[in-house]
């Protein structure tokens, strides 16, 4: 217990810089990583936006082959969605791969597993190169199946596994489960601490030559480079967006994707009791049969005594949680639930959520960003399998750059659309968002005196005409923002888990101040202190 309440004593602390009031065990289990903020102009070969795990991959691939590289971040490195990761790191993608050869193909799907198995040999090699000490291990995978799936679907699954040449087998019982269910064994995954891991990167960067600005928000992007919103420019040839929903593009990406929010809680277990493996079940189908919630789980080391069991799942779209009548605290106890009927467990000590970008084909984002000059590149849409491909694009976006041939650049071009084999969940998720958009105003919305917004919660009113969305804090201040999204003008909709403000048509977030946390909006929402006309300047147009 003692944990728990360190980590929300913590969280309470500075939610802009962790995208959330809830603190990950990564987060809280070492030193904040944080560079001066950029207080001049300058120029460079190469700048990079976003210091999560795919601007500092991007960033070491191309400094290695001897760019100048400049990475701009607006929090600490690591405080988007890689510090609230699970980070395994794995072939055993979240979507199956019989679905994937139906969409790509046999031969494109061999590629797949080839370049989601080379990013974790670049992982090691790195971690080996440069000596990071980021609990790096190599380790079996269990996928099983979930009672609700069709029996069948584990047969299939290992038939295009071996077609990919993933290295797999089928087993009667899961390994470490309390209950008993057949599964496939996934051989040579791994997992790492990803924050150790991203300062072992950045300490490599500098090394090198790379320059790194935290604190330092791009406000302005184009192809020539960027503007923060200190007013500094970097002049770049090359300009990399790496802020997880590219933040550049207001249009195309995000209408060939969709951002889901899951849920994570860490639990004591007796040191030694579980055996270090990572399970993922296939899906509960009985509670979403088109987006079926799944659960992933495994185990870091917490001290002496215990280790730390860690379990995702319970996903929905973002600003959807009451869809299913069910709060996003809820989804804490569903997981909590699971976890116990799956796995011997002690006491609960962290909870987090994050957000995961989910491409409408099931195959990640990365290269040229469509409809822009081509010296301007992405990297989104990757799933709950942004560890690998994140560095995935540390690979092909230096080749690009580089001019060099890339096995893979063609499969995960952003350009790419594979809309009619892609299956019609995508689409009624898009249909959603677009009505939402379209209306401007989700079902939910209702005008609720200010007076009686209870403490720590938020809620959707109108003032003189205006939605705004009005947060009452533990001093009973109320925290007034403008409801629009900066992105496209959807009303934000009251997240009481993380305490943020999250748009249910393309996933951007705003924490209680207005300030932005998750793309693809870039800037605040406008703020007003208890009602007054305290606007908010930092990071607004
Ligand atoms: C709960 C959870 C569990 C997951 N589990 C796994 C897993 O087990 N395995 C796996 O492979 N993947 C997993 N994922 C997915 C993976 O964590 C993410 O896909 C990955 O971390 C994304 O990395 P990124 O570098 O692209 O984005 P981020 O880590 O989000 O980095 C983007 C950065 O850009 C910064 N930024 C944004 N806008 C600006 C701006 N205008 N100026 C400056 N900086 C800006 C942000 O502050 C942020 O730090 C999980 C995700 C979640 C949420
Ligand atoms: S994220 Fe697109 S309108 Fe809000």
């Amino acid at each position: 217990m003692e944990i728990l309440e360190k980590n929300k004593i913590k969280s309470s602390q500075d939610p802009n810089v962790t995208s959330g009031k809830n603190i990950s065990f990564w987060t809280s289990s070492v030193e904040p990583i944080a560079f001066q903020p950029l207080d001049k102009d300058i120029q460079t070969n190469v700048v990079i936006v976003g210091g999560g795990i795919s601007g500092l991959s991007i960033a070491y691939s191309l400094i290695q082959s001897g760019q100048k590289v400049v990475v701009i971040e607006d929090g600490n490195i690591g405080s988007g969605e890689t510090g609230r990761t699970t980070a395994h790191l794995v072939t055993a993608l979240d979507d199956r791969y019989y679905h994937l050869e139906s969409v790509f193909g046999e031969d494109e799907t061999r590629l797949i597993a080839e370049s989601q198995e080379a990013a974790i040999d670049f992982i090691e090699r790195t971690v080996k190169a440069h000596s990071i000490d980021c609990d790096f291990e190599r380790l079996d995978g269990y996928l099983f199946l979930h009672p609700t799936d069709k029996p069948d679907s584990l047969a299939s699954e290992l038939k295009a596994l071996l077609r990919a040449g993933v290295e797999a087998v089928e087993l009667p019982v899961t390994p470490g489960l309390n209950e008993s269910s057949p599964c496939i064994k996934f051989y040579d995954q791994a997992q790492f601490h990803p924050l150790k891991y991203l300062k072992g990167l950045c300490e490599a960067i500098v090394k090198m030559g790379g320059q790194i600005f935290t604190g330092t928000h791009a406000d302005k992007i184009d192809s020539s480079g960027v503007v923060t919103s200190g007013g500094h420019k970097v002049v770049a040839e090359n300009v990399v967006i790496a802020t997880n929903s590219p933040v550049n593009n207001k249009f195309v990406m995000h209408l060939k994707q969709y951002a889901y929010r899951t849920y994570v809680i860490g639990a004591r277990v007796k040191k030694g009791s579980i055996p270090k493996a990572l399970w993922w079940d296939t899906g509960d189908f009985k509670t979403n049969s088109r987006i079926p919630p799944y659960h992933y789980v495994r185990v870091h080391k917490l001290d002496d005594n215990y280790d730390l069991l860690i379990c995702g799942g319970e996903d929905h779209p973002v600003g959807m949680a009451d869809e299913d009548r069910i709060s996003e605290e809820d989804h804490y106890s569903l997981l909590e639930y699971w976890l116990k009927k799956h796995f011997t467990v002690e006491d609960i000590i962290y909870q987090w959520s994050g957000q995961v970008i989910e491409p409408m084909d099931s195959l990640a984002y990365i290269g040229r960003n469509p409809m822009d000059k081509d010296n301007v590149y992405i990297v989104t849409g990757d799933s709950g399998n942004g560890m690998t491909n994140g560095t995935i694009a540390g690979i092909i976006i230096a080749d690009l750059i580089n001019g060099k041939e890339n096995p893979w650049s063609k499969l995960y071009d952003p350009g790419r659309f594979k809309l009619f084999s892609a299956g019609n969940v995508f689409f009624s998720e898009l249909v959603g968002g677009t009505i939402a958009y379209l209306k401007n105003k989700p079902h939910d919305v209702k005008a609720i005196e200010l007076a009686n917004i209870p403490v720590d919660e938020g809620r959707i009113v109108e003032l003189e005409g205006k939605k705004v969305g009005a947060y009452r804090d533990k001093n009973r201040v109320l925290h007034v923002v403008g409801a629009e999204c900066t992105h496209l003008k959807c009303i934000v909709k009251w997240n009481n888990s993380e305490k943020s403000w999250d748009c249910p048509c393309h996933g951007s977030r705003f924490m209680v101040d207005g300030n932005v946390i998750n793309g693809p909006a870039n800037n605040n929402l406008p703020y007003y202190l208890d009602g007054s006309d305290k606007t908010n300047e930092n990071k607004s147009e």
